[in-house]
């Protein structure tokens, strides 16, 4: 996923203001697009941002057969004869969560074909859970060097326990389920949004899901589902990042169709940080003017704790808190890939195995850096924000995989609207 113009020329030291409005949750989006494989019809995701993300799996939909087309931000997929179901790894290398497809996929047609899936470089992400929940459900799996092929006739409901909480494997769960024959208990669920997104999604189509947004989801099987129709919810991490952006430039900005109740580990935080924000008519106002106290500790949980992907952004900020912050990442072992390029801009930032130390208020100056990916990426964005003179952010596209409009939505001129996502050529 790399463009002619990879790159992004940033001019710090403004204060940042100005009204915002949210686009669509990526992580939403994603599998609420896998879910519209569930009917043989069309279905349509209201609001979802067109980034690269959705872009590839919209083509991953396509080349199992759909029809997909936009209306303005709406997304609109006729699964009617979608019936295909093998995945190149030309598209899963691309996107981790081009995997929730294998239960899907299943799910409509009984066998499915897969190239392991790629994502963002932050650790190791097995794929374990994926396919233990889908083996539980009935899935024959054989683990190719190439990828995995998977058959089951119909899944059958039962219970199954994540030994470990896992955002996808539990959507991966659900898709299996909804159309299995029978009941299905899955227990130690993620409970992050997402996971609740996607049932809500599924209901509108018809599924029989009780429990989301708890650790233990109870789904009945039925025989088909209908339409899918539904506005995509704001992104909380595109919200997060943005009142990091102004937290760091120690501006005020109004969030508009912000994730109301999502970001509440967030928000504790940045008022313990200085920061106050306001909700009022639908709105937030976010004022970071008073942005001064460091983070003594704090660790990435699953939800509702302090979010995984908050991390970097949250990370640029306390780089220029006067004083020692402490993080610890919990959720992904390899998650520290933007320390290194804020060092380079002049922060103090040591880590040690899963903490960050960082000894705040040097000041950033501009210099060429390198985003390796999603949400370190733009935490660079934001510390070129916050910097002297200009700074070069280089691998502009891993942000624009989950940011639609950094650069409008934070000022930054010149770039926006160069087309960076390229569709896969197969031969
Ligand atoms: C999702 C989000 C990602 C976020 C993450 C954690 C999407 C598209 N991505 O990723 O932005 O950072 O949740 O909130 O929604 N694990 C296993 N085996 C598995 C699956 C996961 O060991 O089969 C581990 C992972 O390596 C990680 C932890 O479980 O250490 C949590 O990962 P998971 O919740 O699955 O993250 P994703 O769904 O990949």
């Amino acid at each position: 996923m790399k463009g002619l113009n990879d790159h992004i020329r940033i001019a710090g030291g403004k204060p940042l203001e100005g009204t915002i409005s949210i686009q669509g949750s990526k992580n939403a989006a994603l599998p609420m697009m896998a879910a519209s494989l569930l009917h043989r019809g069309v279905s349509v995701l209201k609001g979802c941002p067109r980034i690269a993300d959705v872009l590839c799996m919209e083509e991953i939909l396509q080349r199992l057969g759909a029809v997909t087309w936009w209306e303005g931000h709406d997304l609109y997929m006729d699964c009617t004869d979608a019936d295909k179901t093998e995945i190149p790894a030309a598209f899963t290398g691309k996107m981790r969560s081009s995997v929730v497809l294998l239960g899907a996929m299943l799910s409509r047609s009984g066998r499915g074909y897969l190239g392991y899936p790629g994502g963002c470089v932050i650790g190791k992400r097995p794929i374990d859970l994926h396919l233990m929940v889908l083996r539980s459900l009935g899935a024959e799996i054989e683990e190719r060097p190439q990828g995995i092929a998977a058959s089951c006739k119909r899944f059958q409901g039962a219970e199954v326990t994540f030994p470990k909480r896992s955002v996808g494997a539990t959507q991966q769960g659900i898709l299996a389920a909804v159309l299995a024959r029978g009941e299905t208990e899955l227990l130690n669920c993620a409970c992050e949004p997402e996971v609740k997104w996607l049932c809500v999604y599924l209901r509108s189509m018809g599924a029989v899901i009780r429990g989301e947004g708890t650790s233990r989801i109870l789904i009945t099987g039925i025989e088909s589902l209908g339409a899918g129709n539904m506005q995509v919810p704001p992104d909380r991490i595109v919200a997060g990042t943005y009142i990091c952006a102004a937290a760091i430039t120690r501006g005020k900005i109004v969030l508009e169709n912000h994730p109301e109740g999502e970001l509440d580990a967030f928000l504790e935080v940045y008022r313990k940080m200085g920061g106050q924000y306001q909700g009022k008519s639908g709105k937030l106002i976010v004022d970071g003017t008073g942005i001064k106290n460091p983070v003594a500790f704090l660790e990435t949980e699953v939800y509702p704790g302090f979010p995984t992907d908050l991390q970097s952004p949250l990370m640029a900020v306390l780089a220029t808190i006067p004083g020692k912050s402490r993080i610890r990442e919990q959720i992904f072992e390899d998650r520290y890939k933007a320390a290194e390029e804020l060092v380079r801009m002049g922060a103090h930032i040591r880590i040690e195995g899963r903490d960050a130390l960082i000894e705040g208020g040097y000041p950033l100056r501009g210099c060429r850096v390198y985003a390796r990916e999603l949400r370190g990426g733009a935490a660079l964005i934001l510390a070129a924000l916050a910097a002297e003179g200009t700074t070069c952010v280089e691998g502009y596209s891993f942000i624009r995989r989950g940011y639609e409009h950094i650069c409008q939505d934070l000022g930054i001129s010149g770039v926006e609207g160069t087309e960076i996502y390229e569709s896969i050529q197969l031969p």
